[in-house]
């Protein structure tokens, strides 16, 4: 079992735009710890969300850390417009299609004292992100290809959640375990015994009808 508190971030990719304000009160009404903004560009990944001034809105609506995920090609040039609209963790994708060099992005957020994170799609292995584990302050597992909400969790990424946690527990690091994609109570479950701490979830906020009901399942307290 995980040591550290599980943490809730509802992902605003599967919430309701034309009451984007109301949506985020509620999520963070109903107990979110962070939110989780999916940013899409239609090149790394095969669909388009939203950008630096969305989530230059939503800083504006609340004080939880803004957990900011670019599903982006050179994610580095981008950068200096999600510190600005508010990001206070960034995360980048580890693969070579994202055209970026890796350690410089990771070194640049860091400098901007804004968190750090790395993650890798389904089908790259852990390897891709080992030498970079000691320099992030989130690795985040994906559990679906990115690009879409509502798709169904890969069971075999729980092999890199374990992977993690060990390098985790070796190195007597604090580093954020987080896990993305088709994350409901069970599947949360499932991801808490192997390690993750952060628990990203759209659809199973969402579409549920009491949304602190859906996050408290989510850490366990069903
Ligand atoms: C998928 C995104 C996920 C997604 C959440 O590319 O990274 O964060 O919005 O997915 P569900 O709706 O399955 O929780
Ligand atoms: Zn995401």
């Amino acid at each position: 079992m995980t040591s550290q508190k599980v943490l809730v971030a509802p992902s605003i990719l599967a919430a309701d735009f034309s009451h984007l304000e109301t949506e985020i009160h509620r999520a963070e009404e109903a107990g979110a710890d962070w939110l989780h903004l999916d940013i899409m560009d239609g090149h790394f990944v095969d669909n388009i969300s939203f950008g630096p001034a969305v989530v230059a809105t939503v800083r504006k609506h609340t004080k939880l850390p803004l957990d900011v995920h670019l599903m982006i090609e050179h994610p580095d040039h981008y950068v200096p417009r999600f510190l600005e609209a508010g990001a206070n963790s960034i995360t980048v994708h580890v693969e070579p299609e994202a055209k970026h060099d890796v350690a410089k992005t990771l070194s640049t957020i860091r400098a901007a004292e804004c968190g750090v994170g790395l993650t890798l799609n389904p089908a790259t292995p852990f390897e891709a992100v080992e030498p970079y584990l000691a320099s992030i302050d989130l690795l985040l597992v994906m559990t679906v290809h990115p690009g879409f909400g509502g798709q169904p969790f890969r069971l075999e990424m729980m092999e890199k959640v374990k992977r993690a946690k060990t390098w985790r527990d070796a190195h007597q690091s604090t580093l954020h375990i987080e896990v993305d994609g088709g994350i409901n109570p069970a599947t949360a479950k499932l991801s808490i015994a192997n390690g993750a701490n952060v628990l990203v979830a759209g659809t199973s906020i969402f579409r549920a009808e009491d949304y602190a009901k859906a996050i408290s399942e989510l850490r366990g307290n069903a």
